[in-house]
């Protein structure tokens, strides 16, 4: 059934034309994907020329025609710029992509998304970077929620970083090399990014900084799927990708929907962390379930995902976190950072295995 949906959903793109080009974005190539599950349609348009205003045009025509398919409520369309025609200030720097943080430098990059915010994806994601490093992992942490970076905070920094106006240096911290937005705006005037601009602040947070030699990136992805992930996928090599959840977390089907698209284009989603499962006493030690029954275990279930850890919600991680000194790093025996230790463990033999599998 979903064939069927997905061949009227390229019918009615196929009617959407290019006014430019005097054809249609389906004949054009424009069409990357388009999956349709559940009265949700997930497509990737990608644009041939960065012309905003024709671009918003097509985009429109083509949020429209989705529409109509009977029985669609929601309609997801992700948009790119076709690599070519990028506009990027200094193509010699585009040019060396894959050099400067490709898989010869940093061997494994690993991206922690979830479906919404608030479910503590910055939390595991600074977490796991130091338990990454308790390992020996020489690890880069690279906040690309550029929508609401709290990077910065979780590990203490209110400085910005330095440069001689050709490359910028990462700011270093609990043995992390890290990097967000938030060391260069102020929380007063955020930003507000729209389309071309999240390319441009992606590209230059990895062409521009200087990374160096590495063996693991983490990546804090914004919320959901969309600019910013797209962006990162054209840009780097990423190896695969964690989702976080709390247990009644009703936004964790689209992120998966969202991300089994990026699955396609050879990101492997490598499982699920359920957040904040239960909590953890400070004082026995003893385990109290929050919500009811976790919706987690169904979704993992019918998309054949494990989910890897079930982190309790922690008084001392939420205090850690305030504090801006990750739990993982200032307390490693603390059984929330061993936890944390044994997921980095797990993760990277499943990121060794996703390279050999790829390699072979
Ligand atoms: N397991 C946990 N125990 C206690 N507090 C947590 C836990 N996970 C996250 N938090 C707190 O919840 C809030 C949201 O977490 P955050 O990592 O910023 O979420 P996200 O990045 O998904 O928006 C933060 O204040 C964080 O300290
Ligand atoms: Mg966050």
């Amino acid at each position: 059934m979903a064939e069927t949906l997905e061949n009227q959903a390229l019918h009615l793109l196929g009617q959407v034309v290019n006014e430019e080009a005097g054809e249609n974005i389906v004949a054009m190539g424009m069409v990357k994907n388009v999956s349709v599950s559940e009265g949700k349609i997930d497509c990737i348009i990608e644009f041939k020329e960065n012309d905003q205003k024709k671009n918003e045009k097509i985009f429109e025509d083509a949020q429209k025609a989705l529409k109509e398919i009977p029985g669609v409520t929601k309609v997801n369309i992700i948009t790119t710029l076709h690599k070519e025609n990028s506009t990027h200030a200094n193509d010699e720097v585009n040019s060396n992509k894959t050099n400067s943080v490709g898989t010869n430098q940093i061997k494994y990059i690993l991206a922690v998304a979830s479906g919404k915010g608030g479910v503590g994806k910055s939390t595991v994601a600074s977490n796991l970077a130091c338990a990454f490093k308790s390992l020996g992992l020489k690890t880069c942490l690279l906040d690309a929620d550029i929508y609401g970076p709290s990077i910065p905070k979780m590990i203490g920094i209110n400085e910005k970083p330095h440069s001689d106006g050709q490359k910028i240096e990462t700011i270093n911290r609990y043995g992390l090399s890290t990097m967000s937005m938030g060391y260069m705006v102020n929380d007063e005037n955020p930003i507000i990014w729209r389309g071309l601009m999240v390319m441009k602040a992606i590209n230059e947070m990895i062409d521009k900084v200087n990374w160096g030699a590495a063996d693991i990136m983490v990546i804090d992805l914004p919320p959901g799927t969309g600019d910013v992930q797209l962006s990162l996928i054209q840009k780097l090599k990423i190896s695969g990708s964690l989702i976080v959840t709390t247990p009644q977390d009703i936004a964790l089907i689209d992120v998966i929907r969202g991300l089994k698209m990026f699955e396609k284009t050879k990101v492997p989603i490598l499982g699920i962390v359920e957040n904040m499962s239960y909590f953890l006493a400070p004082d026995t030690g003893k385990e109290y379930k929050l919500y009811g029954e976790s919706k987690t275990n169904e979704v993992a279930e019918k998309y054949d995902y494990e989910i890897l850890a079930n982190l309790p919600h922690d008084p001392l991680l939420l205090e850690q976190c305030e504090k801006g000194h990750p739990l993982t790093d200032l307390v490693p025996d603390h059984k929330v950072s061993q936890m944390f230790i044994e997921l980095a463990e797990n993760l990277l033999k499943r990121l060794k295995l996703e390279q050999l599998a790829n390699t072979n």
